[in-house]
């Protein structure tokens, strides 16, 4: 077992782990931030994503000695009242049927539309292309990120 501090949504937690555990079971089991899912297990499904300094990565593929001085991003910590563009989005389209890949799918979009606010159908099919749905909500994820996009631009207009 090693020691380890990391930034996980802006507070710096303390972990005991083995050097190769998978960031993913530091976070659901260690820290008990269950949003993040566990899928394949494998880096096929994206259903693990968080973002490591902005950059979406899977995290049953990131041993936790890998982190260091990265800030990690997860579902838990994207809006403290679950008001990103995106969790709006989702909720007013109803985009999620099981659930299970949204926040893995949401963590990808919200790195996508921080680099491009306004991305095109083939910028969003490009960007999500590794996050799975079982449910295949794909074409609701899709209209989400462009409804988050127009909530976003709204809300930068009222400020
Ligand atoms: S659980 Fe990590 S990519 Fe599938
Ligand atoms: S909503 Fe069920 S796997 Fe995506």
């Amino acid at each position: 077992m090693s020691h380890y501090s990391i930034s996980i949504n802006g507070v710096v937690r303390q972990v005991e782990a083995a050097p190769e555990t998978p960031l993913l079971w530091v976070l659901r089991d260690a820290l008990e931030l269950p949003g993040t899912k566990y899928g394949c297990g494998v880096g096929s499904c994206g259903a693990c994503t968080v973002q490591l300094n902005g950059v979406p990565t899977r995290s049953c593929m990131t041993p936790v000695s890998t982190v260091g001085r990265k800030q990690v991003l997860t579902i838990e910590g994207l809006s403290p009242q679950g008001d990103h563009p995106l969790q709006m989005a989702w909720q007013e389209l109803d985009v999620p049927q099981c659930g299970y890949c949204q926040s893995g799918q949401i963590m990808t979009a919200a790195a996508l539309l921080k680099e491009n606010p306004n991305p095109t159908d083939a910028d969003i099919d490009s960007a999500m292309a590794g996050n799975l749905c079982r449910c295949a909500t794909y074409l609701r994820i899709r209209a989400g990120i462009h409804r988050a996009a127009e909530i976003a631009g709204q809300k930068k207009g009222t400020v």
